[in-house]
């Protein structure tokens, strides 16, 4: 849980994750450092200073000593305390009552003056007591054999001040080490990127101009996936050059056989034979079709709402059953990527079979945030859905259906529609029709 919600708000992309890895380590030395610098710093500054001030406040309080045992007046005592504390630019009073009346009083952060009070008290043989509280003047009173001695001194004598000129550098520096690092990195990625790009554009069938660049492996995984793209675009169209020669080819025998069984005398085997010709004639005729359609027609951009306006007003034409209804997500601002004709064609052949099988169809469009998705339901009897994986494959026909409408298709036209619809990156997939009963054909292309 506690992974997953700091994973939450890590970054996801390369150059984020990079910076991340690069600048913590260097927070983290920068904040271990300064802590161990600073307080090193503080403590040897101040145990200096400390150590000063101590000997000066001895030399004070021996000097007193010595007048006192001289048996000098409480007021000419004052005077000489006075003028001391001057050369030593302290206040300094001596009071001829032998009492404090301070208490010690530190802030807790002031690490500094705690470590003032207590190198002063290891030092000053006699009962001391120190109020820090002011940030200005420090106040300490220490008593000697006959009264006591207050002394009000600076605190910047006490102790170093800030080194915020250290941490402001390192800041700067580490901003500007990242900012660096930050544009350096967006070059070396950026390749990464752009065969990112190319290869999702190629898996939906679309083709970007992409030349391989930065470092060794980016460059190296860009070289291989031009070979594999470049194989695979010569493999699809080998298939379909030989499927397309042999079905041509295959036409001009299969016409002298046609030619040669009209000739015959009519009975029921030439007239089966003649249904068997006519049959792989209308099979051939369907791959060649498909063949023409498929052979490399560039993408372009179109407007997916007027796409399918104008495939469903061309069924309307022959079918007046046929509706079509687009959901609130998808709108003229939608434009996709596609090769029109092709997956013209690839929803035509969905669009026939509903036309075939049912008395009503819908075409309904919907679009999430990954794809397109356009269902194609109608009223008919549907597959069962054991079947789904049969009605997809080349020449299937399911028995449910032969007798259908006198429904004498050849079996080619799901399959094709696969074809299309993963060549755009996209799948196809069966279900039933909630609303009429009949099969859905839901189509998503990747946006
Ligand atoms: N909407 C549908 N309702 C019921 N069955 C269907 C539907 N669509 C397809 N089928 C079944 O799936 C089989 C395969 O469909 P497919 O479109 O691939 O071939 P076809 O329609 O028989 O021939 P072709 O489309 O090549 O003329 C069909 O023969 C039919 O049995
Ligand atoms: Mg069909």
């Amino acid at each position: 849980m506690a992974r997953n919600s700091l994973k939450r708000y890590l970054p996801t992309n390369l150059l984020g994750r990079t910076v991340l890895i690069l600048l913590f380590p260097i927070v983290l030395m920068e904040i271990v450092i300064g802590i161990a610098f600073i307080q090193r710093h503080f403590e040897q500054v101040t145990d200096q200073m400390s150590e000063g001030i101590a000997l000066e406040i001895i030399y004070m309080k021996t000097e007193l000593e010595n007048e006192i045992a001289r048996g000098s007046k409480p007021q000419e005592l004052k005077k000489m305390i006075h003028e001391l504390g001057n050369q030593f630019g302290y206040t300094a009073k001596y009071d001829h009552k032998s009492e404090i009346t301070i208490i010690d009083d530190v802030s807790f952060f002031d690490l500094s003056g705690k470590t003032f009070i207590k190198n002063l008290n290891e030092k000053l043989s006699s009962a001391s007591a120190y109020d820090l509280t002011n940030p200005r003047i420090v106040n300490i009173q220490t008593l000697v054999s006959s009264g006591r001695l207050d002394l009000m001194i600076s605190r910047k004598r006490i102790s170093a001040s800030n080194p915020h000129q250290l941490l402001v550098l390192m800041i700067v520096v580490t901003l500007l080490l990242v900012f660096l690092s930050v544009i350096v990195l967006k070059n070396q990625i950026r390749p990464i990127g752009k065969l990112a790009k190319a290869a999702e554009a190629f898996g939906k069938g679309q083709f970007v101009n992409f030349k391989p660049g930065g470092s060794d492996e980016v460059r190296r995984a860009g070289v291989a996936f031009l070979a594999m793209r470049a194989r695979i675009e010569r493999q699809i169209k080998q298939r379909t050059q030989m499927l397309s020669g042999v079905s041509h080819d295959l036409r001009t025998p299969l016409t002298r056989l046609k030619l040669a069984l009209t000739l015959q005398k009519e009975n029921q085997e030439v007239h089966d034979m003649l249904e068997d010709v006519n049959s792989m004639e209308a099979m051939l005729d369907e791959f060649l079709e498909f063949s023409k359609v498929s052979k490399k027609e560039a993408t372009k951009q179109i407007i997916m709402v007027d796409f399918l306006a104008r495939l469903v007003e061309k069924n309307k034409k022959h079918f007046d059953n046929i509706s079509l209804k687009i959901n609130d997500h998808l709108d003229h601002s939608h434009t996709m990527e596609i090769r029109e004709n092709a997956l013209s064609r690839g929803l035509q052949n969905v669009i026939d079979n509903a036309m075939t099988f049912g008395s009503k169809v819908e075409v309904i469009a919907i679009r999430d945030s990954i794809d397109t998705i356009i269902n194609i339901e109608d009223n008919g009897p549907g597959i069962k859905e054991e079947n789904y994986e049969l009605a997809f494959r080349p020449f299937s026909r399911l028995d449910e259906s032969r007798n259908q409408n006198n429904h004498s298709g050849v079996g080619l036209g799901l399959s094709i529609s696969t074809d299309i619809v993963k060549n755009h990156g996209g799948k196809i997939s069966l279900s039933r029709s909630e609303k009429l009963g009949g099969l859905r054909v839901s189509i998503r292309i990747p946006i």
